[in-house]
């Protein structure tokens, strides 16, 4: 790619990817590294500047890490956040100590506004501090451009090196102009111009997928999610009808849902592509059938879907490619882009092993999720495609408690329907991170008219969360909640009393299963 570039130098930051992320929002193309980077590639990756991330240690243990002092000899411009800018100070010669009590949470900090990173910000600004240790004295030819009333340098720079540190994160939401500070390292210091912009990268993606592929046959597996389906359409465009697309419907999907994939991309859709769309309910439900351990039921999905396509994969026969929708954070988390992992979900976990291809080819692998949305908008997916809430590889099948039956299915497509069309219309299906219906393996005794009922008990689930891998119950209004229920009781049969599950994860998961 020819882009500008950020480096993120990674310490072990919790924030590492989101520090990314924000300078890409800045329209700055930005990549996370390990610290251990030679600094030899580095400079042959030609950055404009490098940010350090924060990091749990603190620098005075023997196995914290560390970094060459040559790093900052280069006339790279180099801001350090956190731990990073403690690393800065310390190897440049300054102090470090640690101070009797940590500063955490919102802090009142007050900053130099003629410095460039706080240019624009205001004089006294809140920022988010996580820190035990602190810089006490900066490094000879730096200054001092922010403190708090217990961090005597909560940042400092020296212009001439080009060099800046913020004790504080300005990556996080919480620090209310940390945006703006990020925006001033990266076009005031760096001198970025921002050149990275989503309808570029269409561009030049479907360019290099067009060279790269030449007349090649490629292989998808759509499961009509958003990196799946945006993936697919980028590669429609650059090579049409080379590409082929398996849908496999395991009947465990959203009601509509599998006609709703078939009608943008099956053949009266949006483009170019041979599609497959396997039906294989009926075979789903057979290999289900008296499967109530969720672990089992989770593996009997996973390794259906492998056989169904295994199959479809032998029809087609030997392909050059095979698509997969690995988005950044992925590459991240697997080791910094050094290897090409697989995901583990069902969607093509264990497909490369089915399928007789040459190579993989992974058009998202440098994208955030915010971005592929970004890209799929671009290339005029239909918006409830784009912005479709996650959907686990096992479906329904997850959100059934105990054994999958058709009947029991059908209520749970039926119930979560009505409550995504109620949430929708309340105007509350954008604000929040994922909600949906289960169905719990309990019957028990209602009144319906004059006669008893003996029926289901569905749970109404929505949780706000940032990451999934902790959520928060939302606070559903009562009259939405109400009207759910009453919907669901008149217009589902089977289904007698609805519950609302106030769990936060932990100590639940999200999914019921
Ligand atoms: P849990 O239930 O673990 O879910 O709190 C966290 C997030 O992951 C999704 N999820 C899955 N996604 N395959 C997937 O592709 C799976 O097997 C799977 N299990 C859970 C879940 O919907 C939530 O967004």
């Amino acid at each position: 790619m020819n882009h500008e570039l950020i480096i993120v130098l990674d310490f072990g930051g919790q924030y590492n990817q989101l520090i990314a992320r924000r300078v890409r929002e800045c329209n700055v193309y930005c990549e996370v590294k390990p610290y251990t980077m030679p600094i030899e590639e580095i400079k042959a990756l030609n950055p404009k500047g490098i940010i350090f991330t924060g990091g749990p240690n603190s620098v005075y243990d023997e196995e914290s890490p560390h970094i060459a002092k040559e790093i900052f000899e280069m006339g790279i411009p180099i801001l350090g956040i956190c731990y990073g800018s403690q690393l800065m100070a310390y190897t440049l010669g300054g102090n470090v100590e640690t101070a009797p009590v940590s500063e955490y949470g919102h802090t009142e900090v007050e900053v130099d506004t003629t410095d460039v990173i706080f240019d624009g910000v205001s004089e006294k600004t809140v920022c988010w501090m996580s820190h035990t240790d602190y810089i006490s004295n900066v490094p000879e030819g730096f200054k001092i451009t922010a403190h708090t009333p217990v961090c005597p340098v909560a940042g400092m720079s020296c212009d001439e090196k080009k060099l800046y540190a913020t004790q504080f994160h300005p990556e996080v939401m919480h620090t209310t102009e940390g945006m703006k500070m990020l925006s001033n390292f990266v076009y005031k210091v760096c001198g970025c111009k921002g050149d990275w912009q989503m309808s570029s990268f269409v561009e030049t993606t479907i360019k290099e997928l067009k060279e790269k592929i030449g007349d090649g046959k490629v292989l998808c597996a759509l499961s009509g999610g958003v990196d799946s389906s945006v993936a697919a359409v980028l590669l429609s465009k650059a090579i049409g009808k080379q590409l082929t697309c398996v849908f496999v419907d395991h009947g465990l999907l959203r009601k509509n849902e599998g006609d709703e994939v078939e009608a943008v991309f099956g053949p009266n859709g949006h483009y170019e592509l041979n599609f497959i769309r396997v039906n294989a309910k009926d075979r789903y439900l057979e290999k289900l059938k008296g499967v109530e351990e969720p672990e089992a039921k989770r593996k009997i999905i996973g390794e259906e879907f492998i056989r169904v396509f295994e199959e479809e994969a032998k029809k087609i026969g030997s392909v050059d490619f095979l698509v997969q929708g690995t988005i950044y954070p992925d590459v991240i988390e697997s080791g910094h882009g050094k290897s090409a992992v697989i995901k583990s979900h069902h969607n093509v976990g264990g497909l490369p092993d089915v399928v007789d291809f040459k190579e993989i080819v992974e058009p998202l692998r440098m994208l955030f999720k915010d971005e592929v949305r970004k890209v799929g908008l671009e290339l005029g997916i239909p918006e409830y495609l784009v912005f479709r809430q996650p959907f686990p590889g096992p479906g329904l099948g997850i959100r059934i408690i105990g054994e999958v039956t058709e009947e029991k299915i059908k209520i749970v497509q039926e119930a979560d329907y009505i409550y995504r069309e109620e949430i929708a219309k309340a105007g509350l299906d954008k604000g929040l991170g994922q909600y949906f219906a289960g169905l719990t393996n309990m019957r028990s005794v209602g009144v319906m008219g004059d006669f008893r009922t003996y029926d289901y008990a569905i749970a109404l689930r929505a949780v706000n969360t940032s990451d999934f891998m902790t959520a928060d119950a939302a606070q559903l209004p009562w009259e939405v909640l109400a009207k759910v229920t009453n919907r669901i009781v008149n217009e589902v049969k089977g289904v007698n009393r609805v519950m609302y599950d106030c769990t936060g994860k932990p100590p639940a998961t999200i999914e019921f299963e």
